[in-house]
């Protein structure tokens, strides 16, 4: 069972990362969670410090205990014509793993399958890695309209001058439905509009017919095949590289 403060701590961190505090707002002063029964000083401090460490909020020592957010948490939400891609939480450790956990799905990424350790990690990455300022990659969860459960991912490294480099996956379970085409637009639009982008690519196994279909259809240009470009499945595998430049993009 993880210590109180560590559920302390992810509780408010899942409310944080919800919106639940603005930018600027200050978090319960300690006395008050101690006086509302959240546990002794000692285990709030420890929640706070935790907290602190993960880059989401700062303390003002001259307030004495009083805790603030840290500015940088901009929290992404973007409103496409079939899903909404939004930040990863922590709660979404179970639905991240039933897709990365899913051959039927890893089998044409570029890693093998993950377990639940592992899908933990890689959203405790993806969230810190969203505290950067500037940051270095959008990575967000593909999420019904409807509906707040992660059905896949969608993400934009940013690499090289005014470039990106595109990746998605969707649940096995809710494959056809055109989520990846409706997530792999919105997150595109948002990279030439929002981001500035001059360039976004996508490097896609040659067998991948649907991946292919996807870019196809949003207007991508094939540019050439990267050879030996991923180890997966045990194997070497190419990658056919396909991109799209800001002038061309017909989505805005
Ligand atoms: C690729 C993937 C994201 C597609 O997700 P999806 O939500 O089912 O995709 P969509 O429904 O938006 O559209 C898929 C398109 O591919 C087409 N398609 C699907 N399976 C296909 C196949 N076997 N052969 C040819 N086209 C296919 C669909 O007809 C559709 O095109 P359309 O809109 O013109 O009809 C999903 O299959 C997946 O997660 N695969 C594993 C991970 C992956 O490959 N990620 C991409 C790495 S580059």
């Amino acid at each position: 069972m993880a210590p109180k403060w560590r559920e302390l701590a992810d509780r408010l961190a899942a409310q944080i990362r919800h919106g639940d505090f603005a930018p600027g707002q200050h978090l319960p002063r300690i006395r008050d969670l101690v006086a509302a029964g959240e546990g002794s000083k000692a285990t709030v401090h420890a929640a706070y410090k935790a907290l602190e460490a993960q880059g989401l909020v700062t303390s003002s020592r001259g307030h004495g205990t009083i805790v603030r957010l840290h500015s940088p948490v901009r929290p992404i939400r973007l409103v496409g014509k079939r899903v909404v891609l939004r930040e990863f939480t922590y709660e979404d450790v179970d639905d991240v793993l039933a897709i990365i956990g899913d051959d039927k799905v890893t089998t044409w990424l570029s890693f093998d399958s993950r377990d639940r350790a592992q899908a933990a990690a890689m959203i405790e990455g993806t969230i810190e890695r969203a505290q950067l300022e500037p940051r270095n990659e959008i990575y967000l969860a593909v999420t019904k309209h409807d509906d707040d459960r992660v059905i896949g991912f969608a993400r934009i490294g940013l690499a090289g001058v005014q470039a990106g480099k595109l990746g998605y996956a969707i649940a096995a379970t809710e494959w056809g439905h055109g989520y990846a085409t409706s997530a792999a637009r919105t997150l595109t639009s948002y990279a030439f509009k929002e981001l500035g982008l001059h360039r976004i690519s996508a490097a896609i196994g040659p067998d991948n017919a649907a991946s292919i279909a996807i870019v196809q259809q949003l207007g991508f240009t094939r540019e050439g095949v990267l050879r030996d470009h991923v180890f997966t499945n045990g194997a070497w595998r190419d990658s056919v590289l396909f991109s799209v430049l800001a002038h061309e993009w017909r989505h805005l």
